[in-house]
């Protein structure tokens, strides 16, 4: 359904006097992935890794360096009179729901917008389809009336959820969507989440930083580091037997229960040398994780690895899978 090839996004940043020094971002250097209908692709990767860059992308609030996006097999540079079934196939809920919806405007009316704008509903036949979107993300028709601020974060994601699905899109982008939750609220709005992609055929592109919540609403999972897949599969293949050392370092940065496995996983991150991600305007030469791969042979600081397969459906960018 939606295809992305080697898409690349580069922001030029001026500095100093006059824009006289400038420098180019590569945020997104490179990335290839396709999303199929009722599917869920979890992207993860730690801050300035270009997640929310793609998604933007998606959405079209960035421009593209180069690469291709298309929904349905048409390129999403060539829409020009179909813009307004574009915006409607492909929505997008964010990390703070709460600086989206308008705090002056009631609930009926932020979730009956698009309703309005898109088919012209007004009055009641509005309303009735508010209150249906409402019981559909578990929120009673008396909160119509109500302002976003007399709800908790769990409720406005609600919000932020029915107001998304109201033009039954075919793809919602959820960056960092349940991020800023309580661990429960979380796995409140991911099965709410799950049960609405079962009941309208809802694709996800589920952007997080942290691969503990990615893992359990996934089928598949990309790994980003530096504007780049690492590592790109299917979610269980992913999280029981990594292959990339940069997913291995994500995956034993997860906490688990058990305390033996608990050490051992303290042990695997402890043999890392502390650094930190380094800046996507000055990055490595060869593969961009050397400088922090406890792996790291001579040919990963000269040539860059190129993705390839090494298990079904799996594809790793690393040297050392040889
Ligand atoms: N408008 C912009 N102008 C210049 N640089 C930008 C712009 N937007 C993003 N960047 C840079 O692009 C890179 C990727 O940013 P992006 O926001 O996509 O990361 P992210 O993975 O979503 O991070 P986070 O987990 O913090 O949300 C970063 O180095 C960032 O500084
Ligand atoms: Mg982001």
């Amino acid at each position: 359904m939606l295809t992305v090839e080697d898409l690349r996004v580069y922001f030029h940043v001026k500095r100093g006097l006059m824009g006289r020094r400038s420098y180019d971002v590569r945020a997104v250097d490179g990335v290839s992935f396709g999303l199929a209908h009722g599917q869920t692709l979890g992207l993860v990767g730690e801050s300035g890794s270009g997640k929310s860059t793609i998604g933007r992308a998606l959405l079209r609030l960035v421009g593209i360096h180069s690469g291709t996006i298309q929904l349905n097999g048409t390129d999403v540079r060539e829409l020009r009179g179909r813009m307004l079934d574009f915006r409607r196939d492909l929505q997008a809920i964010f990390q703070d729901p709460y600086s989206l919806l308008n705090p002056s405007m009631i609930v009926a009316d932020i979730v009956g917008e698009p309703l309005t704008i898109h088919y012209g509903l007004k009055g009641r036949q509005r309303d009735e389809r508010v209150a249906q979107l409402l019981d559909q993300v578990g929120l009673a028709t008396y909160h119509m009336e109500r302002y976003p601020s007399e709800f908790s974060g769990g409720q406005r994601q609600r919000i932020a959820v029915a107001r998304a699905i109201a033009l039954e899109p075919q793809i919602i982008i959820c960056d960092e969507a349940i991020s800023a939750l309580d661990v429960s609220t979380q796995s409140q709005v991911i099965n709410l989440l799950k049960e609405l992609q079962e009941r309208l055929g809802l694709a996800y592109l589920f952007i997080a930083h942290d691969l503990a919540v990615v893992r359990h609403i996934s089928d598949q999972i990309a790994v980003l580091y530096l504007g780049r897949i690492m590592e790109m599969g299917p979610a269980e293949l992913i999280c029981s037997a990594p292959r990339h050392p940069y997913t291995q370092l994500l995956i034993s940065a997860i906490p688990v229960a058990d305390p033996i496995e608990q050490k051992k996983r303290k042990a695997a991150r402890s043999q890392l040398p502390p650094s930190e991600l380094p800046s996507a305007t000055n990055p490595p030469d060869g593969c961009p994780f050397h400088t922090r791969c406890p792996q790291a042979v001579s040919r990963c600081r000269n040539e860059v690895p190129l993705p390839r397969q090494v298990r079904p459906g799996e594809i790793v960018a690393c040297h050392l899978i040889d």
